[in-house]
């Protein structure tokens, strides 16, 4: 039996072996409670703040300012709770194409959806004009887990600071934060906190060949969020418990590859990217690219095939030992139409004919070739 070609890698990532390496120890030898006094504890206590310090070093920030959780959703949880309950007259701005991890967690509070445009971006002009006296903070993502479209958060950033010293010389003194959930980006973008312009970073260590349920918050230093877990007071006492070191050292670990790689692995997987697209538009009649010209992620090959049935095409697909999406995995219900996509002006009918494509580490110049030609003869 042939191995089986996975392009799901937005959905998942396999642990790099360099990071299962990493975490062996703190599973049973070097498994003390990192707040306890004896000497054998302080070391693995010393272990947890190295590995703080080796993500605020590829994020060029302080290890204060690094908040260990457990994963994407929950980090965005802090931020977004974190910074609305302590503002809760206050407004938050979401772009239409967030995670439901967002989306679902701004909902609770007083907040207005930002537009995307056709291309799949946030249309910073109409963001800008959202900005009012009373918005406390605005959250757009850096990648979209969908379409693979990234977002101009540079540009957001700079109208935001303007927009907040044009704020304090009118006395008013409601600050005006920025997150980002960052929890596609690592595997091929920069993502120093100071460049982006961004107050508080979601990072997610179950995309970065890291273990799932690990992640970080990055919390600028100076900004007041309200505690989501109560308890020993640990992570600067925004969420107790005791500290999960392999799961610190694991990202700490995955990050740190991730970054390194990056220029190998963007360059090898944009011929990739381009193979796959042009293949698919020669063998394919009709094929419809999504967010062709859009700033895009080289990982991503998101396409909608008019008249066919995208549940049915994933599963002939997974029969033919080839692991795709129709939408979004990252939500577990997948019933209901892709809110990104109606977002771009894509219809329910064209997105129940849309699928997923994203490559990473194990990908080949094989596998895509052979996907090609699986995908023409089962819509022919
Ligand atoms: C952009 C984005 N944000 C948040 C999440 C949620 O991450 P997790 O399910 O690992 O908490 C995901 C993926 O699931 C994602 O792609």
């Amino acid at each position: 039996v042939a191995k089986p070609i996975y392009l799901d890698y937005a959905a998942a990532t396999p642990v790099d072996p360099a990071v299962l390496k990493a975490m062996q120890p703190f599973w049973r030898d070097d498994f003390y409670n990192p707040s306890a006094t004896y000497l054998a504890a302080q070391k693995v206590g010393k272990d947890l703040q190295a590995a703080r310090a080796r993500v605020a070093a590829c994020l060029g920030a302080r290890p204060t300012e690094i908040i260990f959780t457990a994963g994407g959703t929950e980090s965005v949880n802090l931020a977004i709770n974190g910074v609305m309950q302590k503002y809760s007259k206050a407004k938050m701005l979401v772009s239409a194409i967030e995670h439901d991890a967002v989306l679902k967690t701004a909902i609770q509070f007083n907040h207005a959806v930002v537009p995307v445009t056709g291309k799949g971006v946030v249309d910073v002009a109409e963001l800008v004009k959202m900005v009012d006296d009373q918005t406390v903070l605005v959250s757009v993502m850096y990648v979209n887990n969908e379409i693979g479209t990234i977002q101009p958060l540079r540009q957001i950033g700079q109208a935001l600071a303007t927009i907040r010293r044009e704020r304090l010389a009118k006395g008013n003194k409601l600050p005006l934060y920025f997150h980002s959930d960052a929890s596609q980006a690592p595997n091929y973008l920069d993502v120093h906190v100071n460049s982006l312009g961004v107050d508080l970073l979601t990072l997610n260590g179950g995309k970065i060949y890291g273990p799932k349920q690990s992640g970080l918050l990055f919390v600028k230093a100076g900004i007041e969020l309200a505690p989501q877990v109560l308890g020993g007071g640990q992570e600067n006492g925004l969420r107790s418990g005791t500290e999960n070191v392999a799961f610190a050292v694991g990202l700490a670990t995955a990050l740190e590859l991730v970054q390194k790689q990056r220029p190998t692995e963007v360059k090898r997987l944009q011929s990739l990217q381009q193979d796959f697209v042009r293949g698919l538009q020669k063998a394919v009649t009709n094929v419809q690219i999504t967010a062709e010209k859009a700033p895009k992620l080289p990982n991503n090959v998101h396409i909608t095939i008019p008249g066919v049935d995208n549940e049915r095409l994933i599963m002939q697909l997974d029969e033919a030992g080839i692991m795709a999406a129709a939408g979004s995995a990252c939500s577990a219900s997948n019933d209901e139409p892709s809110h990104v996509l109606r977002a771009i002006g894509i219809s329910e009918k064209e997105a129940q004919s849309s699928v997923r494509f994203t490559m990473g580490q194990g990908t080949t110049a094989a596998d895509i070739k052979l996907t090609i030609s699986t995908v023409a003869s089962l819509v022919k």
